[in-house]
């Protein structure tokens, strides 16, 4: 699996906001960055109006809709979103084999279709917001970690590119799966900011050194006074701590 080289397309901006008005002023402030994530929040009030302004403004994808649905559903919805040109998109692991090969099929030939190039579909194995006593309510009883791994390893053997996971599983994932699965991470801090309501943090720095390919980063950039100068300082740290080795960007 190919990774990028540059550690400004490593970062994705998650773009958690109301409008598109404002999405796009960020857009614009971060020059440097290269991926931003559209969420269910700015998705359901926009639509897809958003794709188009981003394609002409050069900007990638990352499409966070967590599909779970009927294995047809499914495969629609990831066809639609090679239509528009998305080059990451997010559905849930648990949704099973059936619609995790469905989607996988559907990326490759809708993308063969159109002759763009097949976006990357990222898996979610357990919300990081459900534990103990609410993970037993739905009847899941076994250790998080068995859990995640077990929906991460599904994933893996269906053909999805990678997973989306807290900074804690990196290193499980990595080791159990190898090199060939992106592993995409949110919950990243840089030391210098307010962890919010995220729990179990880690720095950029940390979740590289861990082997996240991707970190997704909220609030640390779109709160701050200078959105760019919080991209570009994040950056630098990263270069500082010598994270620049890697393959050509596949995304
Ligand atoms: O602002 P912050 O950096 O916390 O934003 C993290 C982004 O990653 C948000 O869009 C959030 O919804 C998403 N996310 C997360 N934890 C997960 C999955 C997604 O924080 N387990």
């Amino acid at each position: 699996m190919n990774k990028p080289t540059d550690l400004a397309k490593r970062i994705i901006v998650a773009l958690d906001v109301g409008n598109k008005e404002e999405a796009f002023r960020l857009v614009k402030q971060l020059e440097q960055a290269e991926i931003f994530k559209i969420g269910l929040k700015l998705f359901t009030f926009e639509g897809p109006s958003l794709f188009s302004k981003m394609k002409a403004l050069r900007k990638k994808i990352f499409l966070d809709l967590k599909l779970h649905d009927i294995p047809n559903t499914v495969a629609e919805a990831v066809k639609s979103g090679v239509r528009h040109g998305v080059q990451m998109m997010t559905l849930h692991a648990s949704g099973g084999s059936e619609m995790l090969a469905r989607a996988v099929e559907a990326a490759a030939s809708e993308a063969e279709k159109e002759g763009t190039t097949k976006p990357l579909l990222l898996a979610v194995t357990i919300l990081t917001s459900l534990k103990g006593q609410e993970l037993k309510e739905i009847g899941m009883t076994e250790s998080l970690e068995t859990q995640v791994l077990r929906l991460a390893e599904l994933a893996h053997k269906e053909g999805v590119d990678g997973v989306v996971c807290s900074p804690q599983e990196i290193e499980i994932i990595r080791k159990e799966i190898g090199e060939d699965f992106l592993i995409v991470v949110p919950g990243i801090r840089p030391a210098w900011t307010a962890a919010h309501d995220q729990k179990r943090i880690m720095t950029p720095d940390q979740a590289l050194h861990k082997g996240a390919d991707y970190l997704v980063i909220g609030r640390p950039i779109i709160e701050a006074s200078s959105p760019q100068k919080a991209f570009s300082k994040i950056l630098e740290e990263l270069n500082r701590s010598g994270h620049n080795s890697g393959s050509e960007n596949s995304t």
